[in-house]
């Protein structure tokens, strides 16, 4: 029974977690969110006034790195993991359209990728695993098994954001959304340090027009090839 590592890149609001969790149902594998990592280092970021809309203190953030202390606890009712940071449940905190517009700031940073990195691949060091991220076929894990890369219009991809963020009840303009996807892809893709790319031997998914079941199945198929 073999195991395998599949990476999922890709830009933001592409369904990549949606595809990661389904993945990792069927074949029960462990799913790791990376986002959530670079999440709530932001979060523990905004709450130590290390990081705001207009200013970063890179140098005071770096020298804290070693009290953030990073963990998944797995929730059965929801039927995935939940971000803890320094042991309290921060899963609702990260995801503000706050903490999305700082993220990319922060995730920018070579030493904070430096230990998300070390964590994310001591996680995977037994195979069995899903990850999405935006470095995890690049940089994280080169040599997985599966590498998939998605991709969706950028209209698509804000109005999913924007329905997530409605549905559990804050308060944003969809413009504010759509102009966020895009410069955080647009950060991410131009950082210096690992920055959002498809490896050479990822497969390309467009999925602006593509439902989820087909996409799921199309999935599911190249990962029944590896095994
Ligand atoms: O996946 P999610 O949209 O939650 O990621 C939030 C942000 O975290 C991304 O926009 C990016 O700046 C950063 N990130 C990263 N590397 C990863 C995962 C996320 O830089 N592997």
């Amino acid at each position: 029974n073999k195991k395998i590592i599949i990476a999922i890149d890709g830009f933001s609001s592409t369904g990549k977690s949606t595809i990661a969790k389904l993945l990792a149902k069927k074949y029960n594998y462990i799913y790791v969110d990376t986002g959530a990592m670079y999440r709530a280092v932001t979060l523990f970021a905004m709450n130590n006034n290390f990081v705001s809309k207009n200013h970063l203190d890179e140098k005071s953030l770096i020298l804290n790195l070693k009290h953030i202390s990073l963990t998944f606890q797995f929730n059965k009712d929801l039927g995935f993991a939940e971000m803890f940071l320094n042991a309290t449940n921060v899963e609702k905190e990260i995801r503000t359209l706050e903490v999305s517009q700082l993220v990319s700031k922060v995730s920018a940073i070579s030493e904070v990728r430096k230990k998300l990195v070390a964590e994310q691949q001591l996680m995977g060091k037994n195979s069995g695993i899903v990850m999405d991220g935006r470095d995890i076929g690049t940089v994280v894990f080169p040599n997985a098994e599966l590498k998939l890369f998605m991709t969706a219009s950028a209209d698509k991809r804000a109005t999913r954001r924007y329905k997530e963020l409605i549905d559990r009840g804050d308060k944003v303009d969809f413009k504010d959304i759509l102009f966020n996807v895009e410069e955080r892809d647009r950060i991410d893709s131009t950082r210096k340090d690992s920055p959002l790319m498809k490896a050479e031997d990822a497969i390309e998914f467009d999925n602006s027009d593509m439902g989820i079941t087909e996409q799921f199945e199309r999935i599911c198929a190249l990962v029944d090839r590896k095994l």
